[in-house]
């Protein structure tokens, strides 16, 4: 993707200092994709076997000890269904997460004795539903590291928080002749906004592109910033390959050249330790749904000064401070983007998802998945005809793969025929599949809670479709 190259003054980038920290162990301390580097021995059960692993990084004498994936089952209800007769291995967590039963309970126990609006009457409900609702803000707030539950505005999910930030801020300090950068893999969520928002105000939209693992190649991406880029908006986890891209890194060159950064972390939240103070990212933005919370409810974290001085993209009750018919005066953030009743009892339910996430540990949650992804790739490239689509070496979560001879849709319905979930089909994030030649693949994708006989399982239906032993008719 051809980019307007402009040279950054020498002491901007020490790009081969970046990328040297990088290169083994993420910023969030997740080591490499072992199988990226093709060494067999790629899952590990102890650190004398596997020297080049340092468990001390990952924060656990021995995962196995301290994470027993069925007792964390029991705690989601959908997880005991049975799907065309066999139990529901479910896989299409990049597209939404099951709920432990605590968030089931939180919800009823909100409607049974909360539930009023919030903020804005005299009586005990009123009183309860309020605490329950910044309760929640403040335990996202926490979630997050950020420093002040203000930074914290309550959204419907991911995509309506970039929308925030395009309509408002975009609208209020984006013009002509400006550069947004995004990158190939973002999700449809971080492209449309900011293509509406250039054809509005003509900015040029600048597109960082990726090698055939599906990284961002650090290097272009540096060439596409200079002193015309406003922002930079990319995501922490692709949700069509899996690939970690360097965050931290990508947002301190932004920050060089004055950009101010978006980090859509609604892939990754619910698999790495994110902390917003150390990006230094000035918004991040994910969906309830996607970390074991419920649907309809979602973040948009900003550090104070930008949300403070930024515009309101809604108006209605809730988020001024005094109308007249001359003059409105608003309410700071985080209220003056809370326009209306928002989805309160789904905000003390994300509340109580990201509690019960903090008590199994995220450390925890990334040791135990990054075994399992490792399984998963390792049994799937065993498959004759199969493609994985992303290898990064910083990979997460997404085994998105093409099966010769076999329609995406064909596998995804073989896969649900033995009662696995998986989505098939472009994910809404068309550009990265194309720059892989493709239009569609099929996208099992991990959480906590999947065991690695689902894994076998998985693998097994693929290989039966693939030897032609499950017909299409
Ligand atoms: N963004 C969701 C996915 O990747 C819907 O499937």
């Amino acid at each position: 993707m051809a980019g307007q190259h402009v040279e950054l003054p020498a002491e901007t980038l020490d790009l081969h200092k970046l990328l040297a920290s990088h290169a083994t162990v993420n910023r969030s301390g997740i080591p490499s994709n072992p199988v990226a580097d093709t060494s067999p021995t790629f899952y590990f059960l102890d650190a004398q076997q596997h020297p080049h692993r340092d468990l001390n990084t990952l924060g656990l004498p021995n995962s196995h000890a301290a994470f027993d994936v069925h007792a964390v089952r029991r705690d989601f209800p959908i997880l005991r269904e049975r799907v065309n007769g066999q139990p529901l291995a479910w896989l299409d967590n990049a597209a939404t997460t099951q709920k432990p039963q605590v968030v089931i309970d939180r919800i009823s126990e909100f409607y049974s004795h909360e539930n009023s609006n919030i903020h804005r009457a005299a009586h005990e409900l009123a009183a309860r539903a309020t605490d329950a609702y910044e309760k929640a803000r403040k335990t996202v707030a926490d979630f997050l590291h950020a420093s002040s539950p203000d930074e914290i505005v309550f959204v419907r999910g991911s995509t309506e928080a970039i929308n925030l930030v395009a309509k408002s801020w975009g609208q209020q300090n984006i013009g002509k002749g400006d550069e947004i950068v995004i990158t190939w893999l973002e999700h449809h969520a971080n492209i449309v906004p900011w293509k509406q928002l250039c054809d509005a105000t003509g900015a040029t939209l600048r597109v960082a592109p990726v090698d055939d693992n599906g990284q961002v190649l650090l290097d272009e991406y540096a060439k596409l910033l200079n002193s015309h880029t406003k922002l930079v908006s990319f995501t922490q986890v692709s949700n069509a390959l899996g690939t970690i891209t360097p965050a931290q890194d990508m947002i301190e060159l932004a920050h060089r050249v004055g950009a101010k950064v978006l980090l859509d972390a609604a892939q990754s939240v619910s698999h790495l330790s994110v902390d917003v103070q150390a990006l230094n990212c000035d918004w991040l933005v994910f969906s309830g749904h996607k970390i074991f919370g419920p649907t309809g409810i979602g973040v948009l974290y900003g550090k104070a000064e930008i949300l403070d001085a930024t515009q309101p993209w809604q108006g209605g009750g809730n988020m001024i401070e005094d109308v007249t018919f001359d003059k409105i005066i608003y309410q700071p953030a985080p209220a003056r983007f809370e326009a209306g009743t928002g989805n309160i009892a789904d905000a003390v339910g994300l509340g109580t998802a990201l509690e019960y996430l903090q008590r199994i540990g995220v450390p925890n949650v990334a040791r135990y998945e990054h075994e399992l992804l490792g399984y998963a790739i390792e049994g799937l490239r065993g498959v004759n005809g199969l493609r994985l689509i992303g290898t990064a070496t910083e990979k997460t979560s997404v085994l998105s793969f093409v099966l010769k001879g076999h329609s995406t849709q064909d596998v995804g319905d073989a896969l649900n025929k033995a009662g696995i979930a998986v989505r098939s089909g472009h994910h809404c994030a068309q550009p990265i599949l194309r720059r892989f030649g493709l239009e569609s693949t099929v996208r099992p994708s991990l959480a906590f809670y999947n065991t690695y006989e689902e894994i076998d399982r998985l693998v097994s239906v693929v290989r039966q479709v693939q030897a032609g032993q499950i017909g299409f008719y």
